[in-house]
């Protein structure tokens, strides 16, 4: 097997191949002065197991470009099966067509990546329901055990795991599946016009510590609510995590002024908070 080295995951392709005692193929990426972009896959890969790692994060359209050349020219160069791992897929959030005429811009993504490889294997994709687009095997990883086994040896006493909102429930139940402890989500209530309180659904916090989980962290406003909530309702200290640390801007700075404690991520997308490697999982799925 031979794992490709996309320039967004040049360090989790390393870590996969090294978790498969696969060769890691050389790339040569430049970029012309008016931006367009030269590619070249380094060795032989006719009649190889190919696996490219490539994630998708800012810049979206440059990354994807980049994905879509590799497994173009693996095609072309003969590899024998093309396995797509994207860590991060953009576009995830425009699942659907909200509004007449709006371009499903993941199914447009799918459709692309699914010309040239034989199978896909994403990470917590927004929802699930993009495995669909593709006209390939797709599948999904789940890396929410990871986040889970980060705070579970920081022994942290009396935790609680909790959803920003609703959506974000089952990953909190996984993740305190692993710690061994409650999770609940966050719930709007309307009390009357103009007023409403955001507090867990069923526990009390009063005391105990908060472990936020959520799929992404973009710009942090999600995060960030959650946290002034939560001190509202007195919980100790308050750790936040997520699968993909988009973390746009002063995001992560957010969520310190707010009163994180600590903010972690995993390395679906570089970031400063990318502590939590996802290279087992997809070595795992891989093998
Ligand atoms: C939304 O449904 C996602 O699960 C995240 O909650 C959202 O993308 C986070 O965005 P932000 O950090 O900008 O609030």
């Amino acid at each position: 097997m031979i794992v490709i080295p996309g320039t967004a995951s040049q360090v989790l392709a390393k870590e996969v191949a090294d978790e498969l005692n696969a060769e890691l193929a050389g790339i040569t990426c430049k970029v012309f002065p008016d931006g367009e972009l030269y590619l070249r896959i380094e060795g032989e890969v006719a009649n190889e197991e190919c696996v490219v790692v490539q994630s998708t994060p800012r810049p979206q359209n440059r990354n994807i470009f980049e994905l879509l050349a590799l497994l173009e020219t693996l095609r072309e160069g003969g590899a024998a099966k093309i396995t797509a791992v994207v860590p991060y897929l953009a576009y995830a959030r425009q699942d659907r067509s909200f509004t007449q005429g709006e371009a499903v811009t993941s199914r447009v993504l799918a459709k692309h990546i699914s010309l040239n490889a034989d199978e896909f294997v994403g990470i917590n994709l927004h929802e699930s329901t993009i495995l669909d687009y593709f006209t390939i095997e797709a599948g999904e990883i789940d890396a929410s055990p990871e986040l889970g086994e980060y705070f579970r040896s920081m022994k942290l006493d009396d935790c609680v795991v909790i959803g920003p909102d609703r959506g974000a429930l089952p990953m909190a139940e996984r993740v305190a599946g692993r710690l061994g402890c409650e999770y609940d989500h966050l719930e709007k209530t309307r009390l009357g016009p103009g007023e409403v309180v955001v507090k867990p659904k069923n526990l009390n916090i009063q005391g105990r510590n908060a472990l936020i989980v959520d799929d992404i962290i973009d710009s942090g406003g999600s995060m960030v609510e959650a946290i002034k909530m939560l001190k509202a309702q007195g919980a100790a200290d308050i750790y936040v995590a997520c699968v993909h640390p988009v973390a746009t801007g002063s995001a992560i700075s957010r969520l310190f002024a707010a009163g994180a404690r600590e903010v972690v991520g995993t390395n679906t997308i570089p970031s400063q908070i990318s502590f939590i490697s996802v290279a087992p999982l997809i070595a795992g799925a891989l093998e």
